[in-house]
């Protein structure tokens, strides 16, 4: 029988994109204790996508938060990418999430002053690579996503649609492990919502990344391979 501290240095297999071992997570807001995450186990396989759904508020966000290195935890263990990631400092959480992780959100976040393909070459070449590969992956991106008309365009001349097909490249460009997407069709219509979920699970498929995926619409879980539901503070699979 292992001790616990062994059990926790433990690394999953190569096969594990990401394990959650019993995951709380806390906030205080002056004397209310809000506990968001309960205890909470997760596993996401390799290739694999799970699409995360639940009431608003139930914590979805900072579930994804936590798993993507953006916020830290308060009990628990995360491991992604083949690495523990709950005990990192600042700096390597930054590493871990440049080297490892690409994050679609609702908004899309790019860059105002700059053409939908220099966001893509420019998050590029922060991340390391010389201009010359940046855009030509760049190009190869924009071109998966069906913007290859649209290179030129600025955020401000692009559709909501076209804005997160561009966000999906963006989110591909730096190659990583896992793709984190919260609500990436939250703020369009159906119709768009459909074309961007089927692009971007057709990509993810493509290059075979890992994907978890949170929503409010029951579509998506279709082309999921698993659908959980956070509920009081831990997963049910979706009955
Ligand atoms: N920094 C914070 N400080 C205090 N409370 C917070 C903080 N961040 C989130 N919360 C609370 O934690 C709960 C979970 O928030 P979270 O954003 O994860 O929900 P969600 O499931 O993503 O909801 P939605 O579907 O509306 O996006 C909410 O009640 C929220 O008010
Ligand atoms: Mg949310």
């Amino acid at each position: 029988m292992m001790n616990n501290t062994k059990e926790n240095e433990l690394i999953p297999d190569y096969s594990t994109a990401i394990e959650v071992r019993n995951l709380t997570k806390t906030y205080i807001n002056g004397s209310e204790i809000l506990t968001v995450l309960n205890s909470v186990n997760f596993t996401l396989k390799r290739g694999s996508s799970v699409v995360i759904m639940g009431k608003s508020g139930c914590g979805k966000s900072t579930f994804l938060h936590m798993v993507g290195g953006l916020d830290s935890v308060d009990s628990g263990t995360i491991f992604a990418a083949g690495r523990r990631i709950d005990s990192l400092n600042s700096d390597k959480l930054t590493q871990f999430r440049k080297n490892h992780i690409g994050f679609i959100f609702q908004m899309h976040y790019l860059l105002e002053d700059f053409t939908a393909l220099e966001n893509l070459i420019v998050t590029s070449m922060i991340h390391g690579s010389q201009k010359r590969d940046a855009k030509e992956s760049a190009l190869s991106l924009m071109k998966d996503v069906g913007l290859l008309n649209k290179i030129n365009n600025y955020p401000g001349q692009l559709s909501g649609g076209e804005r997160q097909r561009a966000a999906i490249a963006r989110a591909l460009i730096n190659d990583p492990d896992i793709i984190l997407a919260d609500e990436p069709t939250g703020n369009l219509d159906e119709e768009n919502s459909r074309i961007i979920e089927d692009l971007l699970f057709g990509l993810v498929k493509k290059y075979q990344k890992s994907l978890i995926l949170v929503t409010h619409d029951s579509y998506i879980s279709k082309l999921a391979n698993e659908t959980l539901i956070l509920q009081k503070g831990v997963f049910k699979g979706q009955v």
